[in-house]
């Protein structure tokens, strides 16, 4: 795959709280990343300006907007119909919401933003939806919730690499993001269900989301390069 293909489908998470530090990560990022993930922790404290910031100052960098909406359909549209303005190319919802609740969000969302499903988290494992008060194990459920996303209509799903081909198989014309990856020896932190970056891309993960072992990185552009490059070599 062309470098540049490979850029294009890599996500970098702005996860900090400080404004100066996101735009600053956001420029240094810029021409060599896709997309940059707007996550709660910037996004509620300093609102959809962030996003229009970020896109006025480097246009070539898209955003990736991942409120991860769960309320009742007439709430997450109206969140919908607030964020669609600012100039994000996708959002994410919890599948696990339900079809009508993805569908009012699907609706409202037009061509203005990109809905994306998240299925189940990749903090969470087996244990932990146990806990939750599932029934089901795991995958099933990451596929109940990606019929849910096809059938309401969502661009997209996010899921864990283990998951790729679960959901290719009912989900097929839907992209697939895929956050919890770990270059290989880099600390797993919080995240459970983790691939490296070439056995996403091997698995057909249409995009990666790459947080701290980017953001983390003494160098964090010479981490993304490398990351790239990995996706690329993957891809032949
Ligand atoms: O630092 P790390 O690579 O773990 O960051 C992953 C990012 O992806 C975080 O911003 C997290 O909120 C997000 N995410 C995730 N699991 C999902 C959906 C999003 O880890 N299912």
């Amino acid at each position: 795959m062309q470098l540049a293909d490979a850029r294009r489908r890599l996500i970098v998470p702005l996860d900090l709280a400080d404004r100066t530090q996101a735009i600053d990560l956001a420029q240094r990022l810029a021409g060599h990343v896709g997309l940059v993930k707007v996550g709660l922790e910037l996004f509620v404290a300093h609102g959809p300006s962030i996003v229009t910031d970020i896109r006025e100052r480097h246009p070539e960098l898209e955003v990736f907007l991942d409120l991860k909406l769960h309320d009742i359909p007439n709430t997450m549209r109206g969140a919908i119909r607030s964020a669609k303005r600012c100039g994000a190319r996708f959002i994410t919802v919890h599948a696990g919401s339900g079809v009508d609740h993805l569908r009012a969000c699907v609706e409202e969302a037009a061509d203005d933003i990109d809905v994306l499903g998240v299925t189940v988290l990749t903090s969470q494992d087996a244990h932990a939806c146990k806990e939750a008060g599932h029934t089901r194990d795991l995958a099933e459920l990451v596929e109940m919730r990606a019929v849910c996303a096809r059938e309401a209509g969502c661009s997209g799903l996010v899921c864990s690499g283990l998951e790729l081909a679960r959901v290719q198989a009912v989900a097929p014309s839907l992209c697939r993001v895929v956050p919890g990856i770990r270059p290989a020896g880099s600390a797993r932190g919080d995240q459970q269900r983790v691939m490296t970056p070439a056995e996403a891309v091997r698995a057909d993960a249409s995009y990666l989301v790459v947080g701290r072992p980017i953001t983390d990185a003494a160098d964090p552009v010479a981490a993304a390069d490398a990351i790239v490059d990995e996706i690329a070599a993957a891809d032949r």
